[in-house]
């Protein structure tokens, strides 16, 4: 059996293909235990500096694998705890940008949004189907869909179970960027790049921190945030990052 993702590393920059085209990459176990498994150890690499999960042209994800849970029954679902392993997924800690062209749906739009942005070609559509076949988003959809866009947006997605194209998702705000679909990997890169020269331990502090403003009131958040900014006046990045400012030259970080 193909391996259902391949992982290609550039300078310190890791891009992740989803690699089951022909199912237009539906999300089964094996792509969840291969994401979780092969990018835990590039996650503790300090040469990575940056994520890019892509699926193909056609498809980021078009969801989680309707075949394999077609016949499952509850008690094996709740026993096998089915899609937990996604958790660890989304726990990484190193910055990972989600390049979406073609479909998002179900599973495919709760991975893009397990990545800490989403850059859209301009040919993406995001949906959250599964109330079509008769469940609800498994993956986090109801939770993190409707902290980026709202509660009446994500209940209009998942109640009619419709499509949205890349400017509407732009609108409202569940992606970083459209770009036209030729450009799209080029764009990505790009950005990766300029996040992966950034001090790694910068970078890491930096996403933590967003992330804990969807889960914290606003005078924690702002504690946390502080006490992480404090940190990193222990890290060699911060003496260099401030004294290349002020000699008028580029900063040389080492994640240190
Ligand atoms: C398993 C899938 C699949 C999926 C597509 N395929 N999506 N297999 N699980 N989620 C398979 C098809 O069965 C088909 O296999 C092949 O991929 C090509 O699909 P087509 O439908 O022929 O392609 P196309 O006409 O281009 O349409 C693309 C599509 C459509 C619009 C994305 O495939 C589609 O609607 N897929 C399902 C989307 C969906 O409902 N996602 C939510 C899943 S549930 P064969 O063998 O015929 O070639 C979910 C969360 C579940 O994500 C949470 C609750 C537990």
């Amino acid at each position: 059996m193909e391996h259902p993702i391949i992982v290609e590393r550039q300078g310190r920059v890791v891009i992740v293909t989803l690699n089951r085209p022909a199912a237009r990459n539906a999300l089964n176990s094996e792509v969840m235990l291969a994401l979780a498994d092969d990018l835990a150890p590039l996650d503790r690499d300090p040469g990575v500096g940056c994520f890019i999960i892509r699926g193909s042209e056609k498809a980021f994800a078009a969801g989680a694998d309707i075949k394999e849970m077609a016949d499952k029954t509850f008690a094996e679902m709740y026993g096998e705890d089915f899609f937990a392993a996604w958790e660890r997924f989304a726990a990484l800690r190193t910055p990972k940008i989600a390049a979406v062209s073609g479909y998002a749906l179900g599973g495919g739009c709760e991975l893009a949004m397990m990545c800490d942005m989403i850059f859209a070609a301009d040919t993406a559509m995001f949906g959250q189907p599964e109330i079509k076949l008769g469940v609800i988003p498994g993956m986090g959809g109801t939770q993190r869909l409707t902290r980026l866009v709202g509660k009446t947006k994500a209940m209009d997605l998942i109640l009619t179970g419709r499509m949205m194209d890349a400017a509407e998702a732009e609108r409202c705000g569940l992606v970083s960027r459209v770009i036209a679909a030729d450009r799209l990997m080029e764009e990505t890169l790009a950005a990766a790049e300029t996040i992966a020269g950034y001090g790694k331990t910068a970078a890491m502090a930096a996403r933590e921190a967003v992330d804990r403003a969807l889960e914290l009131g606003l005078r924690e958040g702002i504690v946390f945030e502080r006490r992480l900014f404090h940190a990193l006046f222990a890290t060699a990045d911060q003496k260099e990052g401030m004294a290349a400012f002020i000699e008028k030259r580029k900063p040389d970080f080492t994640g240190q």
